[in-house]
């Protein structure tokens, strides 16, 4: 369980993946993993990868954690922390070879919408973070956040939209099969998607 768990780099401290994990193997982040279905399916897939799971909920990282450990997922590392804080301060440039951001907590009021992840600064700097050619692929059930999120994605240079199905980045038939994806399916939600691909 130690090694799984990963704790967020000190002030002024880039995360180091080679420290995290050894290394060797491409670097994918998951931002809000949640009870970590996601990452844990594309852990035990492509145990050649580097996969780190970042959550803010004390209940869901651990469960997360625990849950890798159990499977002997030792490539994936799990932080707790605000991913946000993490993107813009943490993050080396050009580092990932994929992003994931599957049902990011929509903050439908409009006086909590500057809660929300997506803001210009945070893509910023998670496209610095991306190796040229790497994908970023999101995915939510809110209409309005998925707009909201769309204007911002197209207004931004240096990347390109991509198809939302890639089976090499874990989505088939456009779904990350993440645990709140494959709740909103059951209920009937419209699931929202998109994909880019930063620019070489
Ligand atoms: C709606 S849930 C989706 C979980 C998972 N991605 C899924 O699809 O099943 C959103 C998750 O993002 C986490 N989260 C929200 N803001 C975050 C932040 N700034 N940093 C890290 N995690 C965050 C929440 O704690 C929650 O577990």
């Amino acid at each position: 369980m130690e090694d799984i768990i990963a704790d967020p780099p000190a002030a002024e401290t880039l995360f180091d993946p080679a420290t995290a994990f050894g290394n060797k193997g491409p670097f994918e982040l998951e931002i809000g993993c949640g009870k970590g279905g996601f990452i844990l399916r594309r852990a035990l897939d492509n145990p050649e990868m580097r996969l780190l799971g970042i959550e803010w909920s004390n209940k869901y990282f651990k469960h997360a954690a625990d849950r890798m450990a159990r499977r002997g997922a030792d490539n994936v590392r799990i932080m707790r922390t605000d991913a946000r804080h993490f993107v813009i301060h943490h993050l080396p440039v050009e580092c990932l070879s994929a992003l994931h951001i599957y049902h990011p907590d929509p903050w439908p009021k409009k006086r909590h919408h500057r809660r929300r992840l997506f803001q210009t600064d945070f893509i910023d700097a998670a496209i610095r973070a991306l190796i040229p050619g790497a994908r970023w692929a999101i995915q939510t059930d809110h209409a309005e956040y998925f707009e909201w999120i769309t204007d911002l994605m197209e207004q931004t240079e240096g990347i390109e939209r991509t198809e939302y199905d890639d089976p090499k980045f874990g989505i088939v038939e456009a779904s990350a099969q993440t645990n709140f994806e494959i709740k909103y399916r059951e209920e009937g939600r419209t699931i929202y998607s998109l994909a880019y691909r930063k620019l070489k």
